[in-house]
């Protein structure tokens, strides 16, 4: 009887007697073949195995020992397989140390501005001039800018005084212009930090209009008091530019509190609704694409509600003598409770739009806290709850106060041994509010201080200009723009605002289309300019340049150890160096005025001969010099780098620190947690 039709490809196997019959069954068969009892099973036994072949003969031969056993074999192999690729998975994933993000991979550049370039003639930078400036920032190899306010603002206080949150100035350009400016910054891998001013905004605004004339939905948006017209003084509450910070308002017959100018009125952060007005405002530039926020003036958010009176700093002043910040404990109007419950709300809002790869936003808040490093820190975020990437860390503005090696290290250990354990550090040595380092500390220092910034673990913020060492401009009190400077030209803040130096052409490239600049230039222009230092090996331009593109591929420089080897009167020396990794640098910085002779001899870690990879001058690279005698000419910084299996901080953990410890294996070059 046939039991199939022939299977085309099947070869009859001659060597064995007799040759089995069957083959494929057609539909109809089936049953036929079903209902078949098969006498033997020798007679399967008989059949070769073939596409297609039905399911008892299937079922036959996967149970014959040869195939079976490989079967068995085959499923277990993958089971361990997966499981091992799983097992490996967690175990790379729990050694990996985390990656940086791109705020601690790049110096945060800040630009303000009206200074930055100017591409209208009026005089005034604008946003078109910071697109048409951008090859700058590939050029430094910077990723991330800061740019200061260019919201719609009557200018009182040039931007930090905010009409409308949600529109651009007509002096900067339009929204089309922002949306360019940062299509083409992302274009470019660069990350745009937005200026948010939370504390206050313009008189202007149009929340105040309709809290002055008592509408009952903005009637809280601000601070409003009762007070006498006459001497309007609700308390002895003194403004950040000096005088009382309470005005009164004819319109509603009330003060208005204003930690700035009158014309800067503070918001009410307790009224829920002028939370949810912030809020959608962190969601509406969020939506466009901003990177980060720059959270201003953050301490002075909430006042006491009881208005009561500050202590006095010297408690037999008169009360009319206290005019100015410095006369008052500021127990009232600074850090109140609810300040950080605020702050980490707003992260938490910041954080929805984090969640995509590479779109990490990005929070640093500004807050003066002078002698109070304990407070500064509190912005900081924990291990549990979020708040800021970093606090601004302004300790560095106070080194020209005594330019020592033993001053340096101070300043830098106060925020080293502050700061929580595994938080990201950070260095400002200038901005728009603080004269410029390289006229405080001198033009001397300016290359030494950047090695140094840029040597240091942690993200530099570079104000506009520090890149080439701008220096201040002088004013006279005619010239005053500024209105902090307005009574006391020693207050302004114009000296550091003064248009950038882009090359020796008219107005130093900044305005090439008329004579208008809104401050004058500096006059060391001519040389002090990046067109010309872009020619120069050995300027200021081509240290920072350099030292940053090597920091960004060094691990040691931006991941490493930072332990310091030495301070006295004149020199500062760190080390940084990775667990793993034998290349290391030593820094060695002569903040005097005095060439000086170091002896490292006492540092185990470093060869007895070292080499210059970087000098500030520029004559001193690649001089080789011994260990115990490491010479620096006055206001010399070394670069040196050097190799040692031996590391400093496995002894030497009191002058060691690290923000999240990795180690380097170098026979197969990766970077694992340890
Ligand atoms: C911040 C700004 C400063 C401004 C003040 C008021 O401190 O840096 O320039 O004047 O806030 O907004
Ligand atoms: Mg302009």
């Amino acid at each position: 009887m046939d039991l199939g039709t022939r299977n085309a490809g099947f070869q009859e196997d001659k060597s064995e007697e007799p040759t089995a019959q069957i083959t494929k069954f057609d539909s109809e068969e089936k049953s036929d073949a079903m209902s078949l009892k098969l006498d033997t099973v020798e007679e399967y036994n008989q059949i070769k195995p073939y596409a297609g072949m039905p399911k008892e003969v299937l079922l036959l031969y996967s149970s014959q020992a040869r195939y079976k056993v490989p079967r068995e074999i085959l499923f277990w192999l993958t089971v361990a397989c997966t499981l091992a690729l799983v097992a490996l998975t967690i175990t790379v994933i729990a050694l990996s140390p985390r990656c940086l993000s791109w705020w601690q991979m790049s110096p945060v550049y800040q630009i303000y501005p009206r200074s930055f370039k100017d591409s209208d003639g009026d005089g005034v930078g604008d946003l078109k001039g910071i697109l048409e400036q951008l090859d700058h920032f590939d050029y430094l190899n910077i990723k991330a800018v800061w740019i200061s306010p260019f919201y719609r603002s009557p200018m009182k206080d040039f931007g930090y005084d905010v009409e409308d949150f949600r529109d651009i100035d007509p002096l900067f350009g339009t929204m089309q212009d922002f949306e360019e400016l940062l299509a083409e910054m992302h274009k470019r891998d660069l990350k745009l930090i937005m200026d948010f001013i939370p504390n206050h905004t313009s008189d202007k605004h149009r929340w105040f209009n309709l809290s002055r004339s008592g509408d009952p939905q903005y009637r809280d948006y601000y601070v409003w008091t009762d007070c006498n017209a006459s001497n309007p003084k609700p308390n002895n509450w003194v403004s950040i530019f000096g005088n009382s910070s309470w005005s009164y308002d004819k319109v509603r017959g009330q003060c208005y509190y204003h930690q700035f100018l009158k014309e800067q009125p503070d918001l009410n952060l307790r009224n829920p609704h002028v939370r949810k007005e912030i809020s959608d405002l962190i969601h509406f530039w969020l939506e466009k694409g901003v990177d980060g926020f720059r959270m201003d003036a953050v301490k002075h958010i909430f006042e006491a509600e009881h208005l009561r009176d500050e202590p006095q700093v010297d408690p037999d002043k008169p009360p009319e003598e206290i005019t100015t910040e410095w006369d008052l404990h500021h127990d009232y109007t600074t850090t109140q409770v609810g300040l950080h419950d605020l702050l980490r709300e707003w992260r938490a809002e910041m954080d929805i739009y984090s969640r995509e790869p590479g779109r990490y936003r990005f929070l640093v808040t500004e807050s003066y806290d002078y002698h109070e490093i304990e407070k500064t820190m509190m912005y900081y975020s924990t291990p549990l709850v979020k708040e800021g990437d970093f606090p601004f860390n302004f300790y560095l503005l106070d080194l020209p106060q005594n330019t020592s090696g033993l001053w340096a290290k101070h300043l830098i250990d106060l925020w080293m041994s502050n700061m929580p354990n595994g938080q990201w550090a950070n260095w400002v040595v200038g901005n728009h509010d603080r004269l410029r380092i390289g006229t405080s500390a001198g033009p001397s220092f300016i290359r030494t201080i950047n090695m140094m910034l840029l040597s240091l673990p942690g993200t530099v913020t570079t104000y506009y200009g520090e890149e080439i060492g701008m220096q201040n401009i002088n004013i006279t009190q005619d010239q005053v723009q500024d209105p902090a400077g307005r009574y006391n030209v020693s207050l302004s803040r114009d000296p550091q605002r003064s248009p950038m130096q882009w090359s020796d052409d008219m107005n130093a490239g900044f305005n090439p289309k008329t004579n208008l600049t809104w401050l004058p230039i500096h006059p060391d222009y001519k040389t002090v300019n990046v067109e010309a230092q872009m020619n120069d090996a050995s300027s200021v331009l081509a240290q920072y340049r350099y030292l940053n593109i090597l920091r960004e591929s060094e691990m040691p420089l931006h991941r490493g150890w930072f332990c310091h080897v030495h301070a006295d009167a004149r020199v500062f020396s760190y080390l940084r160096e990775l667990d793993g990794l034998s290349r290391a640098f030593l820094v060695v910085l002569n903040f005097d005025n005095e060439p000086a002779v170091t002896d490292l001899s006492s540092i185990m870690e470093l060869p007895s001969q070292v080499n210059v990879l970087v000098s500030t001058v520029h004559t001193n690279k690649g001089k080789s010099m011994p260990k115990s005698q490491i010479q620096t000419e006055a206001g010399e910084g070394l670069l040196i780098q050097f190799s040692s299996n031996m590391k400093f901080n496995h002894n030497h953990k009191e002058q060691c620190y690290i923000s999240e410890k990795a180690c380097y294996l170098e026979a197969m070059g990766i970077l694992y947690k340890c």
